[in-house]
């Protein structure tokens, strides 16, 4: 397993929309692991193929909260919103391509997704509280967008002029 870098915004990558996973190979795979270690080790709790600078549809998960419960690590593979409820849920969200960054953000509090497993089974589940969050986010990744871009413009830009800052100073270092 190699932990891979993460893109910062703003980045071309970040704005664009994946392409959906054909069949799950040995290159997903490895993928897969890469993305898991490298959010547990960021650490964050979710984290979208784009992100690594790969552009399909594969993103990870695990939203378990309580350190002394098993870690939960899911791969989703072309996810897809199949049923979202009316109720609707505000989380402070960040992004691990936008460090150190948080907003509250409104999304529906329970969603039901339908994905492709590396076992090459189709699965669906209803998600709720910070994994229907989490989920919705990551999924938006792919669409190549990004928690900030439901934002009031002003706030959107001071955000995006830090990371630019910060890509900056990276840079230089
Ligand atoms: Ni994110």
């Amino acid at each position: 397993m190699t932990l891979r870098p993460i893109l910062i915004h703003p980045d071309p990558r970040l704005k664009k929309e994946c392409a959906p996973v054909p069949a799950i190979t040995d290159d997903i795979r490895i993928l897969a692991e890469d993305m898991l270690e490298t959010m547990y080790d960021a650490p964050g709790v979710g984290l979208a193929a784009p992100q690594v600078g790969v552009m399909s549809r594969v993103i990870v998960m695990d939203c378990v909260k309580d350190p002394e419960a098993p870690p939960r690590p899911m791969v989703l593979v072309n996810p897809e919103i199949t049923w979202a409820s009316e109720a609707l849920n505000v989380y402070e969200e960040g992004c691990l391509s936008i460090p150190e960054q948080y907003a509250e953000v409104e999304r529906p509090a329970q969603v039901r997704v339908r994905w492709l497993g590396l076992d090459g089974e189709v699965h669906e589940e209803t998600f709720d509280g910070l994994w229907a969050t989490c989920v919705q986010h990551e999924i938006d990744h792919l669409n190549g967008k990004l928690f900030i871009d439901y934002l009031k413009p002003l706030k959107r830009q001071m955000i995006t002029r830090k990371m630019e800052k910060l890509k900056r100073e990276r840079a230089r270092a």
